[in-house]
């Protein structure tokens, strides 16, 4: 029986930001985002946009053509929490009218917590194959300005329905893993931005993709050339070159960065979305001209902290009559660009706790909007009513 990623869909956020704009009023040579990172833009929630609202639009997007009846599982993968104790699933689930028969739970490891939650959701169609899982990678990437993270930021989520007899990715069972204690990149419970090593962080992510694909190979793995197109975590594009380029100087061969660049689109536009970079690097291979009926897809997913795994994946014949691209084209041509100043200003006003109530502007397009805070709950609205009295979700409040 075939397992896998049966379909899936993106979503980012309204604004967008320039980082040759950045590079210009921080005096700093464009080209070192432009040709150093590979950078261009990055994407910007508004105030009544989070990780909650990226991960229902992108799951609303996917459940629109696969239908919600077989899922029964919704996994929540992100490190933009909105809530230290209940999962960001239960409050997409609200917004998704999803079945009160779902079992919901949130995942945590950095980047890497998508590819734990997918691969949870194959071992539970593996026991239960009538039943789809609901994969929501969903995240916010927010560094503190003026630091050398700022040109990394970014923000976007997939949604992947997981079942069995996949139309779009068979998930193969081989799989290499590795991980280690180390302080690369974290967020301590009280900061809203991430503390990080970056030269540290460059060197663990490699280090954990040699220790996988080691891994990977000891576990049946297919050979380097059986791998037709590969798909790196993508902190920022430049970074899945350079792992290409370990994976290269490791095993002694040569593969063609061909394989590689199809699947580098998005984030040079959308900038880092944590878990759900790697996904969004998979959408853009799928979304690109490249005929791909049948061919196998090396994926690797490194998370801060540390740990990497490396995957691989079949497209199925036919997955063009699945795919659609017109929500990520849409995304690149139709967020609201910020200046420096509106983009610094609006950083700023990000930096909210929960011991005050506010309401947020309405600002966002997307079908989910954050409405506020009341009392310490977070509530949330569906963003079809001319007004903010459509609340519709005050669920913190169980
Ligand atoms: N023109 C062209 N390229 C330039 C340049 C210029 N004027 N100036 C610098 N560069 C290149 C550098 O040579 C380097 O490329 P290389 O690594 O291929 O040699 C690249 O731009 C980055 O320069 P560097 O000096 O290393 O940048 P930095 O000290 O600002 O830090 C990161 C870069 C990625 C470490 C930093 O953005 C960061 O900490 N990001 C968050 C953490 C992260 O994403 N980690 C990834 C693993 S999870």
């Amino acid at each position: 029986m075939k397992l896998g990623i049966v379909d899936m869909e993106m979503a980012t956020a309204h604004h967008s930001v320039s980082l040759s704009a950045l590079a210009h009023a921080t005096n700093v040579d464009p080209n070192k985002y432009r040709f150093g990172l590979r950078q261009e833009n990055f994407s910007m929630p508004a105030l009544d946009e989070d990780a909650v609202t990226l991960g229902a639009t992108a799951a609303s997007r996917v459940l629109a053509r696969t239908g919600k009846t077989a899922i029964r599982t919704l996994i929540f993968a992100t490190e933009s929490s909105v809530d230290q104790s209940k999962s960001a699933g239960v409050f997409a689930a609200d917004l998704l009218d999803l079945s009160v028969n779902t079992r919901i739970v949130e995942t945590k490891q950095a980047c890497y917590a998508g590819t734990a939650a997918l691969q949870m959701a194959l071992g539970i169609v593996a026991r239960n194959p009538q039943e789809q899982v609901l994969v929501i990678a969903s995240d916010i990437a927010r560094y503190a300005v003026n630091t050398a993270g700022e040109p990394t930021q970014g923000a976007g989520a997939v949604a992947m329905v997981v079942g069995a007899d996949p139309q779009l990715l068979e998930i193969e069972p081989q799989t290499g893993v590795w991980s280690a204690h180390i302080d690369d990149f974290w967020r301590p419970n009280d900061l809203s931005t991430p503390l990080v090593d970056g030269a540290r962080s460059l060197d663990a992510y490699l280090g954990a993709f040699t220790g996988a694909w080691e891994d990977y190979l000891a576990h049946g793995g297919a050979g380097l050339d059986e791998i037709d197109y590969f798909v790196h975590h993508q902190p920022f594009t430049k970074m899945a070159v350079k792992g290409h380029r370990r994976l290269v100087e490791h095993t002694g061969k040569l593969i063609d960065e061909q394989t590689v660049e199809p699947g580098l689109r998005y984030t040079t536009q959308f900038g880092n979305s944590y878990t759900a970079s790697l996904y969004l690097g998979l959408l853009s291979l799928l979304h690109s001209d490249a005929d791909l009926d049948g061919k196998r897809i090396g994926l690797y997913s490194y998370g801060s902290g540390a740990t990497g795994e490396f995957f691989t994946g079949v497209v199925q014949p036919g997955y063009r009559r699945v795919i659609d691209s017109h929500y990520a084209d849409a995304a690149i041509n139709e967020r609201e660009e910020l200046s420096f100043e509106e983009y610094r200003a609006l950083h700023a006003a990000h930096e909210r706790g929960s011991k005050h109530d506010y309401q947020n502007p309405r600002v966002t397009r997307a079908p989910f909007r954050f409405v506020g805070v009341r009392d310490g709950a977070r509530s949330y609205q569906r963003n079809t009513l001319p007004t903010d009295s459509g609340v519709i979700s005050t669920i913190n409040k169980s």
